[in-house]
């Protein structure tokens, strides 16, 4: 396995490497999500890339940039066992140079959601992203459906400014309870790591409810906010959403695939989940 800390070497080394070549881009900390998308892209590719960047222009003020877990040592551990073939672990003035000036914005899809409570969150992504995969230029891209706004953004980006990349969504790995795996799980405290599960569970109540044959955008959402109103540990519910999962428009009907979203508020944790309605 190697390592990488240059965007030139990293482009060197992506252009002789053996193709397929996947890459799975990361903030590090890394986790069983993480993993599974790590070890699709092992299943498909000649070469496995993987990047660890915290990406300081997608955190907002008050964010977590600072407290973001970081652990390089660990992660390279994880990374070798999967059988990762680079990693690129780039400084940040590899990825934003003195003078740097250039920003890629989606400009409605970054809107909605989870960009109307995290202004220039998605700005931030999008402009790394395509940063990585200009310096790799990889086959596949690797996303978890876990950041489910995420995924119609780069999915977008990508078809706009035809950057010829397949981007692979991988399903979202919870916990046993149900509770997405992320690294910020971590700062729950114990009772409100019990009660995190409810945004799962409220989630699958809309499944349910369009499986039993509900296509009514609001009683959809009606069911998930009840469910998580009535868990006293929920501190505040920034959004419930029924969209189109291309374009998260808010569907008053669900005819085709919708994605069913919610963030809540649990003491310093903001937890955001989704499920796809096929
Ligand atoms: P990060 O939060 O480290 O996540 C890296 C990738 O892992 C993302 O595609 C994310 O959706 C996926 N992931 C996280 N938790 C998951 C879970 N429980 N199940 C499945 N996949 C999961 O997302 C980012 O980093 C950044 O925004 C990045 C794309 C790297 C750009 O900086």
């Amino acid at each position: 396995m190697k390592v990488v800390e240059t965007g030139r070497d990293m482009a060197r080394t992506c252009r002789e490497a053996e193709r397929p070549l996947g890459l799975v881009p990361t903030m590090g900390a890394l986790h069983q999500g993480h993993l599974a998308l790590v070890r699709r892209a092992r299943e498909e590719n000649e070469t496995l890339a993987v990047s660890i960047f915290v990406n300081p222009s997608q955190f907002g003020e008050g964010e977590d940039l600072e407290q973001y877990p970081r652990d390089l040592d660990r992660d390279l551990e994880l990374l070798r066992a999967e059988g990762a073939d680079l990693v690129f672990v780039p400084a940040m003035e590899e990825v934003y140079p003195a003078g740097f000036d250039t920003w890629v914005s989606v400009e409605r899809l970054s809107g909605k959601l989870e960009g109307a409570h995290r202004p220039g969150h998605f700005r931030g992504v999008a402009t790394v992203v395509t940063k990585l995969l200009n310096v790799t230029r990889p086959d596949r891209a690797y996303l978890g459906q876990k950041d489910g706004q995420q995924t119609a953004v780069i999915r977008r980006l990508v078809r706009d400014l035809d950057m010829g990349v397949e981007i692979v969504v991988v399903p979202t790995v919870r916990e046993a309870d149900g509770l997405a795996c992320s690294s910020r799980n971590a700062y729950l405290d114990p009772q409100q790591r019990q009660a995190a599960p409810v945004v799962y569970r409220a989630l699958a109540c809309a499944e349910s409810a369009r499986r039993a044959g509900e296509r009514d955008g609001d009683t959809l959402r009606g069911k998930v906010r009840k469910t998580l109103e009535r868990e006293p540990f929920v501190e505040g519910i920034d959004y419930v959403s029924v969209a189109d999962a291309d374009s998260l428009e808010e569907l008053e009907t669900v005819t085709g695939r919708a994605m069913v979203s919610t963030a809540v508020r649990m003491g310093r944790v903001r937890l955001i989940d989704n499920i796809i309605l096929e």
